[in-house]
């Protein structure tokens, strides 16, 4: 059913451009997908798709630079005047779906039928730009009014076709603040296992983008309740059956993630790595384990989320740095200086504050130690007193106590005792030489 939007949506000139190459040239073509149910939303779009009758070899011939995406589903990028890749796909119905998102074939149709592939109403509309008004077969419109998530046709069907749609549901929900409706839910419930089909990367990918969101607290309860969580994250769940603070401690993190993200717009603050996220939401349920299994855990945890293993690694030291706060009044000055010399402490400030708001509100290591840290920055950043030539210069011969006096100097320079280069001589001659 076409109808007409009150107002009729944005879309910038050099997309515009491309849907109306299309339909000057005899083919059916309209803004589909994200970018519709988005600018109706009201949210500002990244990407914009267009659906079409035309097919790959016909795009290929309106426009001079076209990639291709997947030919044979009719699945081409074309750029742009303004040099915007917009993904141009025929209208197609798909046939039997061979593993749970690959259909085994293709048929190219009508706009329709292109409708009624799609998984949830919100995202089959269709927004002619000549006319401003939006075709919608599934009642979308009013479910974005209504804030719901509905699968089009029968909901176990959709899952069945494409099972990444089942946390894509739980994600569309949370990210938009919207419900997913009864039949909707249920369908994932009785379905729920079909997501152990879709590859981990996908899963993640979908995951990480819940974190990000406004509702991540909300997301994770909703993902239990929908019988996912063992399939998704089933090191979460494991420990929730062992020990349920760790659940808690989890929905603590991800109830204060919305916080980090509003502070990550701060030009100032650092971009947060995927790494802290997931260590964020894992260590909770890893705790259970003592010290030296732990890191066994996230390394173990990492490979199945097919993290880089310099994201592991990362993962790995603020799991077990993040206890230290906690030391930090009572170490050795020269020790702390060296801990917070770290490539990654600055990062491990934050993974530890959030971590700490959620195991014990414990805030008083991290205070103090961000309270020194534009000192023991400086202090660590300036260059070393003495280094092995100087105590060459002094007539003595190079060998291990070398080591020995250059780390004793760096200790009492990390701390203040040493300020200058001829202190830290004479240091070293009353110290070192008879
Ligand atoms: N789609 C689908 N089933 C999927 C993935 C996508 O039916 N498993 C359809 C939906 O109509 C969707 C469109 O393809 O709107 C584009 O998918 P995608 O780019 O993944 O998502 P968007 O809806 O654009 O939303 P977002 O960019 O926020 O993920």
């Amino acid at each position: 059913m076409w109808t007409r939007i009150e107002k009729p949506l944005v879309i910038p000139a050099d997309v515009r451009q491309v849907v109306s190459s299309l339909t000057d040239a005899g083919f059916e073509s309209y803004i589909v997908g994200g970018a519709v149910r988005d600018s109706i939303r009201g949210v500002p779009v990244a990407d914009f798709d267009v659906a079409t009758q035309a097919r790959p070899e016909e795009v290929e011939k309106i426009f001079s630079k076209v990639i291709e995406v997947g030919r044979s589903f009719g699945v081409m990028k074309v750029i742009s005047e303004a040099g915007r890749p917009v993904e141009v796909a025929t209208f197609r119905k798909d046939g039997d779906y061979a593993d749970h998102r690959h259909p085994k074939s293709v048929q190219f149709s009508s706009v329709t039928e292109d409708a009624s592939r799609r998984d949830f109403t919100v995202n089959a509309l269709y927004y002619d730009v000549k006319t401003g008004q939006v075709l919608d077969e599934f009642g979308g419109l009013q479910d974005i009014k209504d804030k719901k998530i509905r699968a089009i046709g029968d909901p176990a069907k959709r899952f069945k076709e494409d099972s990444l749609r089942l946390i894509r549901a739980v994600r569309f929900a949370a990210c938009f603040g919207f419900k997913i409706e009864d039949a909707t839910q249920l369908a994932i419930q009785q379905s729920s296992t079909l997501i152990r089909k879709v590859s981990v990367e996908r899963i993640r990918d979908e995951l990480e983008k819940i974190f990000l969101g406004p509702n991540a607290k909300a997301a994770m309860i909703e993902i239990d309740q929908l019988k996912l969580l063992e399939s998704v994250l089933p090191e979460v769940a494991a420990a929730r059956i062992e020990n349920r603070r760790a659940w808690d401690q989890t929905l603590r993190v991800l109830n204060y993630l919305p916080k980090v993200s509003e502070k990550a717009v701060d030009p100032q603050a650092l971009p947060i790595p995927a790494s802290i996220y997931w260590t964020w939401v894992l260590l909770p349920s890893m705790r259970l384990q003592a010290m030296d299994k732990r890191e066994e855990a996230i390394r173990k945890v990492g490979a199945r989320l097919r993290l880089s293993n310099e994201m592991i690694d990362q993962m790995v030291y603020f799991s077990r740095e993040t206890a230290k706060f906690r030391d930090a009044f009572s170490m050795r000055e020269a020790t702390l200086l060296r801990w917070m010399r770290e490539t990654d402490f600055p990062l491990l400030m934050q993974f530890h504050e959030v971590d700490a708001i959620a195991f014990d509100g414990n805030l008083s290591g991290l205070e103090f130690v961000r309270s020194i840290y534009p000192e023991a920055k400086r202090r660590f950043e300036s260059k070393p007193l003495l280094t092995g030539d100087d105590l060459v210069k002094l007539g003595m011969n190079p060998g291990r106590q070398f080591t020995e006096i250059l780390r004793a100097v760096e200790d009492l320079s990390l701390e203040g005792k040493l300020g200058t280069k001829e202190e830290a001589l004479e240091y070293v001659l009353k110290q070192f030489v008879k």
